[in-house]
């Protein structure tokens, strides 16, 4: 068998980078890490809090010491076969998807002290290696030694439909115009941040979806998947 490698996954909002990550986990028997959900959690945690005002100005004096109290984890949930991110306990995995942490989230990861917290997590989920991760700076500075990365991007519009379709089918009552102002501040925020904005490694292959179907995007990424596995030694 040969051995196993990460696999980062970066991208911008709503490209369907979860989709794919999901899909490739399952093929090769990986483990498959969200690392928005863990930015998300901590959103939740801030807005529970009252750190963040309705204006959406985070309070990094209150949030900041308090980021030792916040514990975020996955356990795998047999019966839905999916992961669930926990806030200190708590099963948090629907709240973290809701709009108001999405119109949030951006301003919380933008925080350095955020970010050193979780990347460190991160980083350890990912020591034994077979893992796929997705999120913004996987290739660049969480798993900077990724055996193969991957940078997706798909047209603003394209990709504001696809958001709407799946919130409107999880019954959230919203606007295509709400939905594509989200993603664009989002865009907007991830990439122009001051710590570990959205970049794409030099080493990353570029997938921009916005025109292929879930099972072409899959048939390109394990071609690529294999590619890489053929030169990796044999282990146990
Ligand atoms: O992947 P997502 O849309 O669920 O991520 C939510 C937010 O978390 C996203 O707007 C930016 C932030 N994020 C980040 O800053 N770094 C990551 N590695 C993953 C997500």
């Amino acid at each position: 068998m040969k051995l196993k490698i990460n696999i980062a996954i970066d991208g911008y909002s709503s490209c369907g980078k979860s989709t794919i990550a999901k899909a490739i986990a399952r093929e090769l028997n990986y483990i498959y890490i969200d690392s928005g959900a863990m930015y998300r959690a901590m959103t939740l945690y801030a807005l529970q809090h009252g750190y963040i005002s309705p204006e959406g100005k985070v309070n990094e004096d209150a949030l900041i010491p308090a980021l030792d109290l916040v514990m975020i984890n996955f356990r795998y949930n047999t019966d839905t076969y999916r992961y669930e991110t926990f806030l200190n306990g708590q099963n948090v995995e629907r709240e973290i998807r809701t709009l108001q942490v999405s119109n949030n989230v951006s301003p919380v990861s933008a925080i350095k002290e955020v970010r050193m917290k979780l990347v460190r997590m991160q980083k350890r989920m990912a020591e034994s290696k077979g893992v796929v991760m997705d999120g913004r700076d996987i290739g660049t500075v969480v798993l900077p030694d990724a055996e193969l990365k991957l940078f997706m991007t798909a047209d603003p519009t394209i990709r504001a439909r696809r958001r709407f379709d799946e919130l409107h089918s999880l019954g959230v009552d919203t606007s295509m115009e709400e939905v594509l102002r989200n993603i664009t501040q989002r865009d907007h925020i991830d990439t122009t941040r001051a710590h570990d904005p959205l970049v794409q490694a030099p080493d990353a292959i570029v997938v921009d979806n916005s025109h292929l179907t879930l099972d072409e995007q899959f048939q390109f990424v394990m071609s690529k998947v294999n590619q890489r596995l053929m030169t990796q030694p044999a282990g146990n």
